[in-house]
């Protein structure tokens, strides 16, 4: 990395790339992206350790308002939060205005750091309903739902989106219109439509955009898998920060290698024994927030798969035998086993080329769901 424009220093981001969120400056631009069934609390405290706490902003896997309100709600396994973990938010979806906000009056007792609302997920059980990524298509239903819950809640709200429903429905900037005009006070942009999925490349000109014509804070957010890649997003595009999902699963070192870059040094390579020793701290966490053997297992296996791709010459016997662990204590023990058959073998996720398994390059292609 020969150029570095935004050096940390004495606790300062220096340069014009200082993320706030209402008066606080959070020092590093990065988030780590909400993933439903991923990013709980031992994940995000996985990330967060692996980075030496150089990790900007934290955000809950996304909890639905609208059929649950009240106590209920606030038991929630998703809307626990450790310590360390700030700034924290809590993402809501929904259709419903008022219920929504209810919901965020209630969580605003948990003392997070942000409220944001989903305006991009796009399964079919909730963009077909109405909720996410749905709401890009009823911007009025948008428009009420951030007023209304702006008005339930003193903390900060943020939004996170897609750039439209579809690719002849591109309507994100009507989107930062609504939200900066409601209240909102940072905004996500995921660079694909609803219909893509996850399908194709996010499209970074259209966030670009967004983030040109914004009063707001405008994170970008799509197919970051390197250092490089995350400064080549912030230096490139007038963007506050850059959002991270499913680069944090292949590589979850990703945030303290982006600290590396941003203050100047050469950031680091993981060497593989490291990489297999993540594994028994990951699962002991599991169990200590809650999870079943078997639960934790799978959690195991859903993180091993990611990694193992970025692990050169590719091994898929390696692979193979991992994921065939019937039991965690299995999966743990086979650990200790391929270490000496990894002799040899690096740790370097940066080549893979995108992060949804397809072989696909180019911009504005590939749907996912149904227009
Ligand atoms: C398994 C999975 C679960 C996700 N769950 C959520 C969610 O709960 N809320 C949300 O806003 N986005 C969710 N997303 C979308 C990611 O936050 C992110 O916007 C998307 O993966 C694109 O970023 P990436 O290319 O860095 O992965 C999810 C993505 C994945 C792969």
């Amino acid at each position: 990395m020969d150029k570095c424009e935004f050096i940390v220093e004495n606790g300062k981001m220096m340069k014009n790339k200082i993320l706030r969120l209402r008066e606080k400056e959070i020092l590093y631009p990065t988030v780590l992206s909400p993933m439903a069934g991923v990013t709980d609390v031992p994940f995000r405290r996985l990330c967060r350790t692996l980075s030496g706490n150089r990790l900007g902003l934290f955000v809950s896997e996304f909890v639905s308002t609208d059929g649950c309100a009240g106590e209920a709600l606030k038991k929630r396994k998703e809307l626990i939060f450790g310590a360390g973990e700030r700034p924290f938010g809590i993402q809501i979806f929904g259709k419903h205005p008022e219920r929504m906000a209810e919901g965020a009056r209630v969580i605003e007792e948990l003392a997070p750091d942000f409220i944001e609302i989903n305006a991009g997920c796009p399964a079919p059980k909730v963009a077909g309903k109405g909720g996410g990524a749905g709401l890009l298509k009823d911007l009025p239903r948008l428009a009420s739902i951030i007023r209304e819950v702006r008005r339930a809640i003193r903390i900060p709200l943020t939004l996170k989106c897609r750039t439209g429903w579809d690719e002849t429905n591109i309507n994100v900037l009507e989107t930062l219109k609504i939200a900066e005009n409601e209240g909102v006070e940072l905004l996500t942009v995921h660079g694909r439509t609803r219909v893509q999925g996850y399908y194709g490349l996010a499209d970074w000109e259209v966030i670009g955009a967004v983030a040109e014509s914004a009063r707001i804070p405008v994170i970008g957010n799509g197919d970051i898998i390197s250092a490089e890649m995350a400064l080549d997003r912030l230096e490139r595009y007038p963007v506050s920060g850059v959002s991270i999902g499913r680069g944090a699963l292949h590589n979850p070192w990703l945030f303290g290698q982006i600290a590396d870059a941003l203050e100047g040094h050469a950031p680091r390579e993981i060497p593989l024994e490291e990489v297999l020793g993540i594994f028994p701290k990951y699962y002991e966490d599991m169990l200590e927030s809650g999870a079943t053997s078997p639960g934790a297992l799978g959690r195991l296996k859903q993180l091993a798969a990611r990694l193992c791709k970025g692990i050169t010459p590719e091994n898929p016997e390696f692979r193979r035998h991992l994921l065939s662990s019937a039991g965690a204590e299995i999966f743990l023990e086979r650990l200790e086993t391929v270490r000496e058959e990894l002799r040899g073998f690096h740790f370097s996720p940066d080549h893979l080329v995108n992060l949804n398994g397809k072989n696909e390059d180019e911009l504005q292609f590939g749907s996912q769901f149904k227009k």
